[in-house]
């Protein structure tokens, strides 16, 4: 009898995670845990978390949730950059690993963005001092002016604000969070600096605009950065299966309750914490390059942080896995990416 195939991993990090609040972080942070040592944690909360006090507590409120779980999961928090976000306070915040990094969001480019930043040149003060403490800025890269076609958005992001940021700021750490495009993948390789990395999610890897419109609109699978043409979804693919370090993994799963999703003007983000390992696996072994697959979810990522990597590991097993199709919470429920499907693999 033929054994059936496994993978044995370091224990992955994910690198950019949305876990909400109160009912429905208890409800999703279990898949995280499943899957995950680490994740960071996006600070865009309907009130957004914009010192270390909310950080601490908010935290907190995530470690009080893993204790249902029982895991060793260790939340990484980040600060939602303001025009009046505090120096000293972000200071201290890093200084005090309160803070592992701050998210840049372009005012009304995404959930919960109206308090974000109009103008870099409003924060220029705030990343001098970033780039001198070595603070990393996890960038939400996509212009927020709707004149410009929503598919452009990131390539001209990079064009206009990023290249002369750059210039400007040389060894400010900088990750370009959920990269859609063949521009920002050739922009991070390019420049294989080490101030410089991308995260890619799963949804990104496995779909393309078309995917929204099959049988009729997807609500589901709307997220920003909008999911892009083939042409795009393939150079991602292609860029994580050539073992690039400057790439790693950050899921952006984010939850939506499924009558938000489905209103008249619903939500973006898509709910894949359940299986994104899972489709990242599946990824790698359809582009022939699982020997890249560890590095992408348990290295890179660490070696860009500065942190240790992961001692735990996790084993994957080819085996039929079906996700989960809803999750509960009394009246509402919330709608996961690949509801009910099989993918090939499962967790061991
Ligand atoms: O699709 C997305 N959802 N993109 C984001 O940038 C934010 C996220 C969310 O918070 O739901
Ligand atoms: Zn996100």
């Amino acid at each position: 009898m033929s054994s059936l195939k496994k993978i044995k991993i370091i224990k992955p990090d994910d690198w950019h995670v949305h876990l909400r609040d109160k009912r429905i972080l208890k409800k999703v942070l279990r898949y995280t845990e499943m899957f995950y040592q680490r994740a960071i944690i996006m600070p865009n909360l309907n009130k957004p978390i914009i010192n270390c006090k909310q950080a601490i507590a908010y935290k907190n409120r995530i470690l009080q949730a893993t204790k249902l779980n029982h895991t060793q999961f260790e939340p990484l928090m980040t600060c939602y950059l303001t025009r009046e976000t505090s120096l000293k306070e972000l200071k201290y915040g890093f200084l005090k690993k309160i803070f592992i990094g701050a998210k840049l969001y372009p005012n009304q480019c995404t959930t919960n963005s109206t308090t974000g930043i109009n103008k870099i040149s409003e924060i220029f003060h705030i990343l001098e001092l970033m780039q001198k403490i070595k603070m990393p800025l996890l960038i939400h890269a996509e212009e927020n002016n709707i004149a410009i076609d929503i598919y452009d958005r990131e390539a001209k992001f990079i064009e206009t604000t990023l290249i002369p940021l750059r210039k400007q700021f040389p060894e400010l750490k900088i990750v370009l969070e959920h990269i859609t495009t063949k521009e920002a993948v050739s922009y991070v390789e390019e420049n294989n600096s080490a101030y410089l990395a991308g995260t890619i999610t799963p949804h990104h890897l496995m779909l393309n605009r078309n995917n929204m419109f099959i049988h009729g609109i997807q609500p589901n699978l709307y997220c920003l950065p909008i999911l892009k043409r083939k042409i795009h979804q393939n150079a991602l693919r292609k860029v994580i299966s050539n073992g690039s370090t400057n790439f790693f993994l950050g899921s952006d799963s984010a939850p939506h309750l499924y009558k938000n999703k489905i209103n008249l003007f619903g939500c973006a983000g898509i709910f894949n914490a359940p299986s994104s390992l899972l489709c990242y696996v599946t990824i790698f072994e359809e582009m022939k390059a699982l020997k890249y697959f560890e590095s992408f979810c348990s290295k890179n990522g660490p070696n860009f942080y500065n942190l240790p990597i992961n001692q735990s590991t996790i084993t994957l097993i080819k085996k039929p896995c079906k996700i989960v199709k809803k999750i509960d919470l009394g009246q509402d429920f919330i709608l996961p990416f690949l509801s009910g499907e099989i993918l090939k693999w499962s967790i061991l």
